[in-house]
């Protein structure tokens, strides 16, 4: 399910801030070369989250789910000087191209990428966060939030990826597949949380935005 009308889409990322050169790439190598290329940002979702990043000016940034690098690199354009962004990804076939692709960016300094599960790399890390970007596999959603939650500071923000689903979260709950509950359970959660205020914001496969009281 598409969520905005195609010309729209089109006419909005006329006007904005076009791509980058090497988020231009990433985009180019991700399709020809990477299996599920569907799962990277894009053009439109990283402006949003580079614009949301430039707003919050954050000294840190956690990413879970780093796939090819496209949204770990429109995140870190918002860090301050002196700031990091810390990626993991379970994937490690993908560590080669995204280091290179990381280096090309001028980040190598400001991003540290970790290979393994996020389950079992997040406890080990000690910083308090402004932001966390959750874009990983689905059925943990709920897991990385209560993981990340003391690690995020009072009015930081946890943004959370595809939480519409492809719009498979309006289905009855008993047709729904494994995938599909846990986000909806997800989605629910985050929104009965009082410790935050929240917004699902339609955009692209829907970002859940939770920014902590
Ligand atoms: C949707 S992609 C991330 C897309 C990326 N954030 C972007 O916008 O370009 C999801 C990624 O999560 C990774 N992943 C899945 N399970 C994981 C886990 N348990 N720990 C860390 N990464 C995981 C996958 O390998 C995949 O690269």
């Amino acid at each position: 399910m598409e969520f905005i009308d195609e010309k729209i889409e089109t006419y909005s990322l006329t006007h904005s801030q076009p791509e980058t050169d090497i988020l231009k790439k990433i985009n180019r190598e991700t399709f020809a070369k990477v299996l599920m290329p569907r799962m990277l940002s894009g053009h439109l979702q990283g402006n949003v989250l580079s614009m949301f990043s430039k707003m919050i000016k954050p000294m840190q940034i956690l990413e879970i789910g780093t796939y090819t690098g496209y949204s770990a690199i429109c995140l870190a354009q918002g860090l301050q000087q002196g700031g990091k962004l810390h990626t993991i990804d379970i994937n490690e076939e993908l560590e080669k191209m995204v280091r290179g692709f990381f280096e090309e960016a001028g980040l190598s300094d400001k991003i540290t990428y970790y290979t393994g599960n996020a389950l079992t790399i997040i406890p080990d890390i000690s910083e308090t966060f402004d932001i966390v970007f959750i874009d990983a596999d689905k059925k943990n959603y709920a897991k990385y939030y209560d993981l990340v939650f003391d690690k995020v500071r009072s009015g930081g923000y946890i943004i959370t990826d595809n939480v519409l689903w492809s719009g498979k979260v309006l289905e009855q709950a008993e047709k729904m597949d494994a995938e599909t509950k846990a986000i909806d359970a997800f989605n629910k959660k985050v929104n009965d949380d009082e410790r935050v205020e929240n917004m699902l914001l339609p955009v692209r496969d829907g970002l859940m935005i939770a920014r902590k009281k």
